[in-house]
């Protein structure tokens, strides 16, 4: 229901999910901050992955590799050689655009011109370029036969199209000589394999096994206009799964298909989610296979996780630029191996966004507007509002005792200000599952304190004894 990120964007800010970084410099761009409910929500996010990938498969274990990683690594990876976009300069306006999404904005805009034959006939010449060698001279050509001007300044005033580097380069120690250049990781995937060999030989875990990773990545990325969609850091949680060779076929569409449940398990809709595999002549260098996971963005179907059949690509690298052997040694069958990977890597930040675009609605309600965001109440930044109905010490003090009780097991906001419509309203946008009124008919009547607990998606209310609270939202917190 939303057509542009526009609303996302302007309620991520008025609540503290996210924020521009250095706002008050300017912002910089594609580099974003996560506020007070944001990190929550990423937490969240982020422990619900973990505990899905390494807690409920007793062959995948965890890894916290470095950032910083020795240069060769970058080298063996393949992403120093061919970690690039084609990229082309427009000579007025000084903008760099990706030359591959120039072509494709142009089709589209063709394709909403009515004129199906010419945008098939480029998307045609397009599809074939990137298999070639000479992607960045085709892409040019594209460009100057159909006369494809600037986007901002309608120019058509071109440089050719050049190769550019996504990994953001800097000095490690004192020197700053040439040798000193190291790497900010562009992909967490490789501080999996080079602890390929520390894993085996300290976990005893056998083939078939995972090691899972969560961290930040840098991308030198240029296209970065949408909002926490591309951003030049980003966070990633990667998993690697070591398998037998021919296997591998199998362990790939096993876990394009799990992961695909998990992320309908989560609660995003279902008509929202789509797989699409990647044609053979598009895969990266390292891939057999690859799909995406796409969501319905509000910019559009894009890739939220990427899964991918690596082969032993990796480890054989790594095997060749370290020289240390990085096979696999099957005691029950007395074979020697190098084990196929395959991958699962996702975004933490396009997940968080795809949660809170999921999760927004409008509502009409007696007559005004509700803005709320109904995600899964695990994920939730605050679980559980807690209001006293006016400042009365009575009020307050049963509401802060509860709040005391709750906050053991679950994120808790303790809130006195304003009427009591307008802190539910303030819950909603934040996406608080249940809010829990402490009122003068709970505390005065017979018998145990009793207070009213309001249900999110619903709005409705119940009167719930103060002693059934936690076994009432946990309850409400089940899969
Ligand atoms: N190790 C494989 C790998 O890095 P990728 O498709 O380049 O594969 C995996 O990236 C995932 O990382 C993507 O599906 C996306 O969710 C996330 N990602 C990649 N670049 C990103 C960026 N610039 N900003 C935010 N997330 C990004």
């Amino acid at each position: 229901n939303l057509d542009n990120l526009d609303k996302i964007v302007s309620l991520a800010k008025a609540r503290g999910f996210i924020f521009q970084s250095s706002e008050i410099y300017g912002g910089l761009s594609a580099v974003y901050d996560y506020g007070p409910l944001g990190v929550e929500l990423k937490r969240n996010i982020r422990d619900a992955w973990w505990k899905e990938m390494t807690r409920r498969h007793d062959n995948i274990v965890g890894v916290d590799a470095a950032i910083f990683m020795h240069p060769k690594v970058w080298e063996a990876s393949g992403h120093v050689g061919g970690f690039n976009d084609p990229m082309i300069d427009d000579k007025q306006s000084k903008k760099r655009y990706r030359a591959d999404m120039l072509i494709e904005q142009y089709i589209e805009k063709l394709r909403s011109d009515d004129k199906h034959e010419e945008a098939n006939a480029i998307q045609e010449k397009l599809d074939t370029c990137g298999s070639r060698k000479s992607l960045t001279e085709d892409l040019y050509e594209i460009i100057m036969e159909n006369e494809i001007r600037a986007p901002e300044s309608g120019a058509f005033d071109w440089t050719e199209v050049r190769q550019f580097n996504l990994m953001f380069k800097t000095q490690f120690g004192a020197t700053g000589s040439e040798d000193d250049g190291v790497y900010l990781r562009p992909e967490t995937a490789q501080g999996i394999f080079v602890n390929y060999k520390n894993v085996l030989d300290t976990a005893r875990v056998t083939v078939p096994f995972g090691i899972a990773q969560t961290g930040k990545a840098f991308r030198n990325e240029v296209v970065a206009r949408q909002f926490v969609f591309r951003m030049r850091e980003f966070e990633q949680m990667e998993m690697q799964y070591f398998v037998k060779p021919g296997t591998d076929e199998d362990e790939y569409e096993k876990w394009l298909e799990k992961r695909l449940e998990w992320h309908k398990f989560m609660g995003i809709r279902e008509e929202n989610l789509r797989t699409a595999p990647h044609p053979e002549d598009k895969l990266a260098h390292y891939a057999r296979a690859a799909a995406d996971i796409q969501y319905k963005y509000p910019i559009g179907w894009q890739e939220v996780e990427g899964i991918h059949n690596r082969t032993d690509f990796d480890l054989t690298q790594h095997q060749e630029f370290s020289g240390k052997k990085l096979d696999y040694y099957d005691q029950k069958n007395q074979e020697r191996f190098t084990p196929y990977v395959i991958e699962t890597s996702v975004g933490l930040d396009r997940l968080t966004l795809m949660v809170l675009c999921d999760a927004y609605r409008e509502e009409e309600v007696d007559g005004d507007t509700r803005t709320v965001l109904k995600m899964n109440p695990k994920l939730a930044p605050t679980q559980v509002g807690i209001f006293p109905l006016i400042k009365k010490d009575k009020l307050q003090d049963l509401a802060h005792k509860i709040e005391k009780e709750l906050l053991e097991e679950f994120s808790v906001l303790y809130d006195e200000s304003g009427s009591i419509g307008k802190r539910y309203r303030r819950q909603d946008e934040a996406g608080t599952p249940f809010c829990i009124t402490v009122d003068f008919d709970g505390v005065e009547s017979e018998g145990e304190d009793t207070v009213t607990i309001r249900y999110r998606d619903d709005m409705s209310q119940d009167r719930v004894p103060v002693s059934r609270l936690s076994e009432v939202i946990r309850d409400g917190m089940k899969d």
